[in-house]
Order: C-alpha cells, then structure tokens, then sequence
C-alpha cells in the first residue's frame, strides 16, 4: 500500500449507530478523546426503541445499518446501542471484516475494576437485561462478582422527552433503583445510551458510595486503542468546513437535529432522513 492510499483510509470515517439519539453520548465522548476522527452516526429514530424488540428484529435492522455504513466507507464501527450490542454484535462481526466493537464489553470491564464488594448493579431496556450479556461478561472476568440487573423501560421516553432534570424523572427513578439500592451494589452500570444524560437524578438516588459507570468513555478509549493497533488513527485534523461529522436519521431529521444540539456544546449543522429499509 502506498502512503498516500494509507492516508486515504486513515481520513475514512468512523461510523457509528444507535435506535436513535442516545448514541450520541458514545459519539460525544470518540469526538472528545479522538478528536481527528470522523464520525458518520446512523440513528434509527423511525424504529425505536429496539429495548423492547426481540433478537430477531434488532439483528435485522442492525445489518441493515451495516450495509448503509459499508456504503459509506467507514474503517471501523461502534455500535453504540445496548441492546444492539447485546443481540446482534456476534452477527455483525461474522458479517463484515471492518473492525467493529460494542458497548456492553468495555462497560462490563470497567465495573469490574471499579467495584470493591464485588456487586454491581445493571440497568438497561429488557431486552439487554434478558439476554444476560453484562452478567455474561463480567462473570468472565471476574466470577465471583454478583450482578444484579434491572430494566429500566420508563427512562428512554422520559430522556426523550426532555426530562432530565424532573420530579417525574426523580419519582421513577426511586421506584426502578430501590431494590438495587437495598442489595449493597458499590457499583452501577448505566447500560443504556439514555441513562448517562439523567445521571444527576440516578447519582442522587443510589447516593454518593455507589459509583456509576458510564460505558461510553471505555468505548472510546478502546476505539482509540483499536484504531492505534491497525495503524488507523487519523493523524490530522480535517479542515474545517469539511463535514467532520455526518449525522443519518430513519425519521424526523428535524427533531433529532433539535436533540443533539441540546446535548452537544456546539450545533451540529444538519442530519439527513434516509430509507434504511432499501439497505438489506
Ligand atoms: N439505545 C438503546 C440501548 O442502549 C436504548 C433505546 C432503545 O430501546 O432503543 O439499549
């Protein structure tokens, strides 16, 4: 391979996708620790949630987002969506040699080296919590950890809707996370893209002694360390005014766009609606 083609493949994107906005606190934290990278984000507003979908139906819509980002060039892919990392990753990888990591591996890691009493605490849509994956993971590095999983469906619409910081938020969350607060965790998972984002409610409910992980920053960091083991990392800045990042939507551009701007410090300029459904 010449340079200047090993440059070309250096300045691709990265691609990343969720069900819908919550990915963009895993794109957040690749833009702050990555910050040469390019990023083309796929949100699948028109089918969310996928929390509530069976394996089957999140793995469909899941290759499909494959296609449309093997389309777009990208040199790896994070699926920055539990429950699609739970159900379709294994899939996925069989399917495409682009280097392609999740986020429920770097979030389980990271728990089981902050936890101290060895009891950690999961909360996530049904089906992340059904399908046992944290339980799975952590036990592989660590099996005499206990995990105790809750699934948590009222907080996506509520994220959603905009109530971060709410007593309706406040009262749910007491509800969800008093039978994890009675266990004695020391240590919780937030295993859903939507929870960082009400992480004030969830801190001032489990109380200052339980810490609460974040997956999104391990992510990053292993994207980074992927990226530096294929000799991928985009060593310069792309100019400005060059579309750094590409925002993709299955539905209401509009809204999504209204979304990402109240969790990004800086406006994102625009985000385009596409059929994803012609991908198969
Ligand atoms: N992005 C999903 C996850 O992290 C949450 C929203 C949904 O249910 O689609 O599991």
């Amino acid at each position: 391979m010449t340079i200047s083609e090993e440059q070309t493949i250096n300045g691709l994107p990265v691609g990343v996708f969720d069900s819908g906005v919550g990915g963009l606190t895993v794109a957040r934290e690749i833009m702050r620790q990555i910050p040469n990278e390019r990023i083309v984000y796929f949100g699948d507003t028109a089918r969310v949630p996928y929390g509530s979908k069976s394996q089957e139906t999140v793995t469909k819509y899941s290759r499909q987002i494959l296609r449309f980002l093997q389309q777009q060039r990208v040199k790896a892919i994070v699926v920055a969506c539990n429950t699609a990392s739970a159900y379709a990753l294994d899939q996925l990888e069989e399917e495409t040699d682009i280097p392609i990591i999740g986020v429920v591996k770097p979030g389980a890691k990271t728990a089981v080296g902050v936890t101290r009493n060895k009891k950690i605490g999961v909360i996530a849509t049904e089906g992340t919590i059904s399908s046992e994956i944290y339980t799975r993971y952590i036990k592989k590095l660590d099996e005499k950890v206990e995990v105790l999983g809750k699934a948590c469906p009222l907080f996506v619409p509520l994220v959603e809707e905009g109530l971060l910081e709410d007593p309706v938020t406040d009262e749910i969350a007491g509800r969800y996370l008093s039978s994890l607060k009675d266990s004695g965790i020391d240590t919780l998972i937030l295993g859903c893209t939507h929870y960082p984002l009400i992480r004030g409610t969830l801190k001032r409910v489990m109380g200052e002694e339980v810490t609460l992980v974040n997956p999104a920053y391990e992510t990053a960091r292993e994207l980074k360390e992927l990226l530096e083991e294929k000799g991928l990392l985009n060593e310069t800045h792309p100019p400005l005014g060059s579309n750094q990042y590409q925002f993709y939507v299955s539905d209401g551009a509009d809204k999504f766009q209204h979304f990402a701007n109240s969790i990004f410090k800086y406006g994102i300029l625009a985000a385009k609606q596409i059929n994803i459904e012609e991908y198969n």
